[in-house]
């Protein structure tokens, strides 16, 4: 007995104590060598966290990751993953256990899975998880090994030390609490989805792997006979002397780049413009990419294509581009709860498709991967966005680095879909010199990360009499296009869209980022009757005519593809937590609406 008592409290201290494991994003991982770990995992809610806590809220040496399991007849352990429910993972809690719909807290997660000790010889295992909302902490085999905060972008762990041949024990506790300093804050109206809610993978990598990778397509002018493609990469050590074997067949292009001290390698590809077809809507041409270290492959599909502005226009191919869009929330249709699939992906872009996109804002978080590679493949572009959204807290640095870490992953992750157009910082902020500093430092960091995109974020008109809006924001000087949410017909002046007339000061691109009503489809009334279709219809109307005549609109992207849950929509017999202004219903039923934009863009 006293050898066990030792040696689990060299265990505990060594958990408590131990660094996390997580290292820098894997770019590309479905490309890599994975084992899925979705599935059934075994789940516990722990309400006050009693199994991370003691009775003195000091962090406990047995909580949960423990797995401890009775010794002898006399022994107290009061959890039992193995006897715990299952659920399907990737989801949320919300919509997979009824009793957990309105549930923010702790919830702990448990799944056993083998490893063989041919896998184990070699390389690397890195524990891979697409997003965990909100806050997670990772035991592997009950060592701790990861604390991730941050609900919609992915992270990797490196957990090669901790895995032994046969069977191992992975335990995340998940807690989705609101709280004022986190990103997003504690008010935002969208359901607060708990949980593993996309892919978990064990990925195997060579000691030494190509970490990530970015391609870019330079800008020329329109007669330019060789167009420029530029490839940087980096190793996870910085190691001299490893060769990668770098082509893209279809091309003829072909390189063996050399890493320098620090592991990274840059370099250019030339080819005739006659050669090259650009990635555009019309034409979302994907090349296969090939990179190999070490007799290790490392597979891609890359669109080259160009992204600017001009003055008030926004140059895709140089060429001016109107884009056609529409909001989305990552809701499966039907009440299913986060998307979280392929499947998910195209039902949501289907139905964008059938209004007519060609671009979509990905609100107020970054989608899952699967959503914006099918929509790469399907010529949509994207505007993605990270959910420092309304009054975020500032001053507070935790809460900068947060974001910042968020903005970090999205970034890390997409920066080589061809479709991805717009990096969005923010969403409805209000104006002061805390705000400006925190949005001014993230857009200059998220330029030193990809200068090859269009920055922006989402404001709000600031003033407005006699018909005039005026639209004055000091973040103009830091974004690319300045786009904003406006709401006149629903929130503000009913029937007045036409009578109104834009101030817009500066000379960029204009996206109206959000326009739009409620209505409950099957409602149906006369046009100046709340949450009819007709009322919506008539909205729409008007707003389009109106936002036409806004000099410099490049694009707009109404709020919002379908009614979506949100617990500040509690409206009984309407919203009833569904926040109402989809141009579908969660059903996937078309509004009258949803006809008059599809027209509008039809004239585009
Ligand atoms: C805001 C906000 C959205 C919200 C919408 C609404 O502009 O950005 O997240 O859902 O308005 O009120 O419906």
């Amino acid at each position: 007995m006293k050898r066990i008592l030792t040696t689990l409290l060299v265990l505990v201290a060594l958990t408590v104590t131990a660094q996390a494991d997580e290292v820098p994003l894997l770019g590309n991982v479905y490309a890599r060598q994975t084992t899925l770990l979705n599935g059934d995992w075994n789940y516990i809610v722990d309400v006050q966290e009693e199994g991370y806590y003691d009775y003195r809220m000091n962090v406990s040496r047995w909580g949960f990751f423990q797995n401890a399991k009775p010794q002898r007849p006399e022994d107290l352990i009061e959890y039992d993953f193995d006897k715990a429910p299952k659920m399907q993972i990737p989801s949320d809690w919300n919509t997979k256990d009824e009793k957990l719909f309105f549930y923010e807290g702790t919830v702990w997660f448990y799944r056993k899975f083998n490893v063989e000790s041919s896998k184990l010889k070699d390389g690397k295992k890195l524990l891979y998880f697409g997003a965990v909302n909100y806050d997670c902490h990772v035991y592997v085999n009950t060592k701790h090994v990861a604390h991730h905060i941050g609900g919609f972008t992915p992270f990797n762990i490196d957990v090669t030390d901790q895995l032994k041949e046969g069977e191992n024990v992975v335990i995340v506790k998940v807690d989705n609490k609101r709280h004022k300093d986190n990103v997003p804050t504690q008010i935002f109206d969208w359901w607060n989805y708990g949980g593993i809610t996309r892919d978990v993978m064990l990925v195997s990598v060579a000691g030494n792997y190509i970490e990530n990778y970015k391609w870019n397509l330079e800008k020329a002018d329109a007669k330019a006979k060789k167009r420029t493609i530029t490839l940087t990469a980096n190793l996870n050590k910085a190691e001299a002397g490893q060769q990668i074997e770098v082509s893209i067949p279809e091309l003829k292009l072909k390189q063996t780049l050399t890493t320098d001290a620090e592991g990274k390698v840059s370099s250019e590809f030339i080819v005739q413009s006659s050669k090259l077809t650009l990635w555009s809507p019309e034409s979302p041409k994907l090349y296969d990419v090939e990179m190999t270290l070490n007799g290790e492959t490392l597979k891609d599909q890359v669109g080259f294509r160009t992204i600017e502005t001009r003055g008030k226009q926004i140059l895709l191919n140089g060429n001016p581009v109107f884009l056609k869009g529409i909001s989305i929330h990552e809701e499966k249709v039907n009440g299913g709860g986060r998307c979280n699939s392929i499947n998910d992906a195209k039902t949501l872009l289907s139905m964008a498709q059938e209004l007519g996109c060609n671009f979509v804002r990905l609100a107020h978080y970054p989608h899952n991967e699967y959503m914006v590679r099918e929509a790469e493949r399907r010529g949509i572009m994207v505007w993605s966005e990270i959910p420092v959204y309304w009054t975020i807290s500032w001053t507070n640095e935790g809460t900068f680095n947060n974001a910042k870490r968020q903005l970090t992953d999205m970034i890390l992750r997409d920066q080589n879909r061809a479709n991805v157009i717009i990096w969005s910082i923010a969403n409805e902020t209000p104006h002061s010199n805390e705000r400006d500093s925190f949005l001014g430092r993230l857009a200059e960091y998220a330029r030193t990360l990809d200068n090859t995109r269009l920055i922006s974020m989402a404001m709000e008109v600031t003033g407005q009499s006699n018909y005039v809006n005026r639209l004055q924001d000091n973040m103009n000087k830091y974004v690319d296009v300045v786009s904003f949410n406006q709401y006149i017909g629903w929130y503000r002046d009913v029937n007045d869209a036409p009578k109104m007339k834009w101030e817009i000061p500066y000379e960029k691109p204009v996206i109206i980022s959000e326009f739009g009503g409620g209505a409950k489809y099957g409602y149906h009334g006369a046009k100046n009757q709340r949450w009819t279709e007709e009322f919506q219809e008539n909205l729409y109307k008007e707003n389009t005519a109106m936002i036409d005549k806004i000099d410099g609109l490049a694009g707009t992207t109404p709020w919002i593809l379908k009614d979506f849950r949100s617990p500040r929509r509690v409206l009984n017999g309407i919203q009833d937590y569904y926040n109402m202004k989809g141009l579908f219903s969660d059903k996937g039923e078309k509004k009258k609406a949803f006809y008059v934009l599809k027209d509008w863009y039809l004239s585009k």
